[in-house]
């Protein structure tokens, strides 16, 4: 039988015959369902996310003077790339590869084939920017190659289990996404071309279709589909009956983004006010499916809500900047390209500050499975070990502070043209960086040592119970 064939039921297999299932791994614990890569798969992309983010900060610091007198300069796009591909890309492709099997029910077409897109990806995220930052044409080139290899790899590998008969808004969602994922890359092999010989001018305004579709068709998609199934798990929060903002959120999202960054990219104001008028529906049902999750919670208020419910508040903040921008922009051209870039930045911090918040549930969620595989444990108090004994507390909550006011004294350098204001927040991306790598991986790698030493005390034996679990995460 074909290892797609056996994806179909492979749902809940454990054991050795899970072991034969192209996307399972060794010594999976029983009750993380067969289709689930190996953690090291999501671990790696997560883990090269936050070294994306230390880099994206110090880059900050680096060019804000530039950046803080033209938006569309080569030192501030190279910044601009850390943050969207090293960083937001990185990290999101982690979730995809973590989450789109558990959402079809199907694997990965290859583990190895995810290896290698984690490579491929990884070189892409960093080479683009020094070559654009240090004016390397021969590397900038490698980039735009390396970044359609990465595409290729990773439609062929997602493409297997999202071609599942299974519908659904998520499913819909991470099918959108990779179509959001070819138009972007496609678009940025274009421009990367055309820094090798300069056919053509790419205006501000193109550029900013390239941002619109990234952070929108395929990241931002990425996320409001994912969070359909997160949110009610993580806020043991159940929306009754057919939840129409989710689908709505999902689909006006996609198409209002698309057509917008076709009048951009166009010069078509009619495109422009439509697709942004389309994307602000989209948008603003994410934000109403939020509010039904949030009404309908059974877990308290916690780090988690905070980081979501900040994410949502960054929205906002974009779409004011944006309508701001786009007004002053017609009198007074350098405050208007200046709230634009900033509201691309609010944006960007939609993503990221969701993103921060969700690895601090997935990343000890991952790692106490693998834990589990290899002894099972106990915790700091000789029970069970928890997904919460997994990284401290009050480290968490700091890094909300210096990822929120980074994000914040970013925006505001950007919107005010302030060079000193830019490099604080970059100065605070950079710290976020570090403490959340820091924070997500000491203890977790401290139990794993003492598991394998054999000094780790077993815990009770238990079987997997996710319910309970997924209560204390
Ligand atoms: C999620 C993915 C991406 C997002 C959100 C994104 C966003 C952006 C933004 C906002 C700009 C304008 C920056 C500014 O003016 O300061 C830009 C420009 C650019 N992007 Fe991307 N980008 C993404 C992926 C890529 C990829 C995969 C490549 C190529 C491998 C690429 C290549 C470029 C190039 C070469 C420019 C400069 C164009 C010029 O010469 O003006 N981007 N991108």
């Amino acid at each position: 039988m074909t290892a797609r064939a056996q994806g179909k039921t492979v749902g809940d297999r454990n054991g050795p015959q899970a072991a034969k299932v192209s996307g399972s791994w060794a010594g999976r614990p029983s009750g993380v369902p067969g289709a689930v890569p190996p953690p090291s798969v999501p671990l790696s992309f997560l883990a090269a996310a936050s070294a994306g983010l230390v880099a994206c900060g110090v880059a900050w610091g680096w060019v804000r003077a530039a950046a803080a007198a033209d938006p569309n300069s080569d030192p501030a796009i190279a910044a601009v790339h850390l943050g969207v591909l090293a960083t937001l890309t990185m990290g999101v492709l982690g979730a995809t590869h973590q989450f789109t099997p558990v959402i079809t029910g199907r694997p990965l077409r290859s583990v190895r084939m995810a290896r290698a897109t984690f490579v491929v990806w990884l070189a892409t995220s960093w080479l683009l920017p020094l070559g654009i930052g240090f004016e390397q044409t021969g590397v900038t080139a490698a980039s735009g190659g390396l970044a359609v290899v990465g595409l290729v790899l990773l439609a062929w590998n997602l493409g297997g289990p999202l071609s599942v008969r299974k519908k659904g808004t998520p499913v819909a969602a991470l099918r959108l996404a990779l179509v959001g994922a070819a138009a972007t890359t496609l678009l940025g092999a274009t421009f990367v071309g055309d820094r090798q010989g300069h056919w053509f001018v790419p205006s501000a305004r193109v550029d900013l279709a390239m941002g619109v579709l990234g952070l929108f068709a395929w990241l931002g998609v990425t996320y409001i589909g994912v969070a359909q199934k997160l949110w009610p798990m993580f806020m043991l929060a159940h929306v009754p009956g057919r939840h129409r903002s989710g689908t709505v959120a999902v689909w006006a999202t996609w198409l209002g983004a698309a057509v917008l960054a076709g009048g951009l990219a166009h010069g078509s104001p009619i495109a422009e006010w439509a697709g942004a008028g389309v994307l602000g529906v989209g948008l603003g049902a994410h934000l109403v499916s939020l509010r039904a999750h949030l009404r309908r919670r059974r877990r308290k208020a916690d780090l988690h809500l905070t980081f979501v419910v900040t994410a949502a508040g960054w929205l906002v903040v974009a779409a004011g900047l944006a309508l701001a921008g786009t007004l002053v922009m017609a009198h007074h051209h350098h405050e208007g390209v200046a709230l634009v870039a900033a509201a691309m930045v609010a944006a960007g911090g939609w993503l990221l500050e969701a993103l921060v918040g969700h690895a601090h549930k997935v990343v000890p969620f991952i790692v106490w499975s693998l834990l589990r595989s290899q002894g099972a444990p106990s915790g700091p108090s000789g029970k069970p070990l928890m997904f919460a004994d997994l990284y401290h507390h009050g480290l968490a909550a700091a890094t909300y502070g210096t990822l929120t006011s980074g994000i914040g004294a970013l925006c505001a350098g950007f919107a005010t043209s302030s060079a000193p204001v830019i490099a604080v927040g970059g100065v605070l991306l950079a710290v976020t960086g570090i403490v959340t790598a820091a924070n997500l991986s000491v203890r977790s790698l401290h139990q794993l040592t003492a598991v394998r030493r054999g000094t780790g005390l077993p815990a009770r034996a238990t079987a997997y119970r996710p319910a309970p679990a997924a209560r204390r995460m």
